[in-house]
């Protein structure tokens, strides 16, 4: 068993320049591992909290060096001299240093940076690459590598909210590696590229995680266009490429209605508002089509579009094991996304992924709209056997560190990229 030596933390940027953190880990061995965390602007309010200094004259509030003290000062303290059976000891330890039910004391972004540099350093003493870390970690044996979930179009907060969706995202069916998965996305980003130019004299400016975000005028001009898209290089939609969305309705519900291009919509007319695009459109996932606290009627929803498509809850769910059970027992929902950031360690996550597992529900692995080079998400979907994961767009470096590591694992491992998970019987 490793003996930590010290971990200690800084302050850097992430890809919108807003402050996050990052940690060092370094066992008295010699391994010493870096990890450094995401951060999301379309939160949901179960997240554990992101600390952030709230000092006006320095990054508008958002400075990132109380958390980083934490680091430095009492979580240090903690863990320097000791030894960690495994991840679960070591987050324990933190979680009960930290005593909040939402990790509002030192901070989840403390805690995860030290939880992940963790880890690595673990992997690196034991030589072992970090996706075969993490597998570890959880009772996965499969080996196969994430599907595709890839953002074309994006709006809500990550574009200004020209549109009110956040993303449309693509889903390449057909390609039976991520290597051809990521030539196929790119072929129908260009074509949407082109698309953006013809329809909406928009140079290719790109949103938060990477999609292009015209001015659509509706909806469903977005969707057409996605279709179109796919289309024009030559690509079969639902077939070939499929389409995934996030509609991330609670930034647009409010006193029961969802407001939605001009229309306040009861939670049974948005109901069949998504079950109409998912008819009309090759759709095979929704996210959070209805909002964070409106649960009563998600069962609704998952039997009116759950035989077509996925029923994916992010801001529903928060990575969080207490409403994950809330939701397999009322049958809320069939899949995952998660977000490690969003509970604050790895050893919770891994309970939500547990718990999705067990009810036979798919997972999205998922990154945050505002990410950093680092690129250890993508050896956790591949360790964590996600069925698919969520990066954002095939643009912008923060996007293509974890799309390259996933290439480099499938260059190393040859397993075959997921099959799409079957529909509800
Ligand atoms: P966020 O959004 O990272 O900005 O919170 C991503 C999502 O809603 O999936
Ligand atoms: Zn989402």
């Amino acid at each position: 068993m490793p003996k930590i030596e010290c971990v200690s933390a800084m302050e850097i940027l992430d890809s919108r320049g807003r402050p996050t953190v990052g940690a060092w880990c370094e066992f008295a061995s010699g391994a010493r591992a870096w990890a450094s965390i995401p951060s999301g602007a379309s939160t949901g309010r179960a997240e554990a909290v992101e600390l952030r200094d709230g000092d006006p004259n320095r990054h508008g509030g958002l400075g990132c060096r109380k958390a980083v003290g934490h680091v430095n000062r009492e979580i240090n303290s903690a863990l320097r001299g000791k030894s960690f059976a495994d991840q679960r000891q070591l987050d324990e330890t933190i979680i009960a240093l930290d005593g909040t039910p939402n990790k509002s004391k030192l901070g989840a972004n403390a805690l995860l940076a030290v939880s992940i540099a963790f880890a690595r350093a673990n992997a690196m003493e034991a030589k072992k690459p970090l996706f075969e870390h993490f597998a570890s970690m959880v009772d996965e044996s499969s080996q196969t590598l994430p599907r595709l979930t890839i953002n074309l179009f994006s709006g809500g907060k990550h574009a200004g909210g020209q549109v009110p969706i956040q993303d449309v995202l693509i889903v390449p069916l057909s390609a039976s590696s991520i290597d051809q998965g990521l030539a196929d996305a790119s072929a129908v980003y260009r074509a949407a590229t082109a698309l953006c130019a013809r329809k909406y004299q928009m140079r290719p400016l790109v949103a938060d995680e990477g999609g292009l975000a015209p001015p659509f005028p509706t909806i469903d001009a977005m969707l057409e266009d996605a279709v179109e898209s796919i289309r024009s290089p030559g690509f079969a939609p639902g077939k070939d490429i499929a389409i995934a969305i996030d509609v991330a309705s609670s930034h647009f519900f409010s006193e029961g209605r969802y407001h939605l291009e001009g229309r306040s919509l009861l939670p049974g007319q948005m109901i069949d508002q998504v079950a109409q695009w998912v008819e009309r459109y090759p759709i095979i996932s929704v996210e959070d089509a209805l909002a964070e606290e409106d649960w009563s009627n998600w069962p609704a929803l998952q039997r009116r579009i759950g035989n077509h498509a996925l029923v994916l809850g992010d801001d529903l769910l928060c990575t969080n094991p207490q409403r994950i059970a809330q939701a397999i027992e009322s049958d809320a929902a069939s899949a995952l996304l998660l977000k490690v950031n969003q509970i604050g360690t790895l050893t919770e996550a891994a309970e939500a992924h547990a718990l999705a597992k067990k009810a036979g529900w798919s997972i999205t692995i998922s990154a945050r709209s505002g990410e950093t080079e680092d690129d250890w998400l993508a050896d956790l979907a591949v360790g964590w056997s996600g069925n698919q994961i969520k990066v954002g767009s095939i643009t912008r470096s923060e996007r293509l560190a974890k799309y390259n590591r996933l290439l480099m694992i499938e260059a190393q491992t040859r397993w075959p990229v997921a099959n799409w998970p079957k529909a509800k019987p």
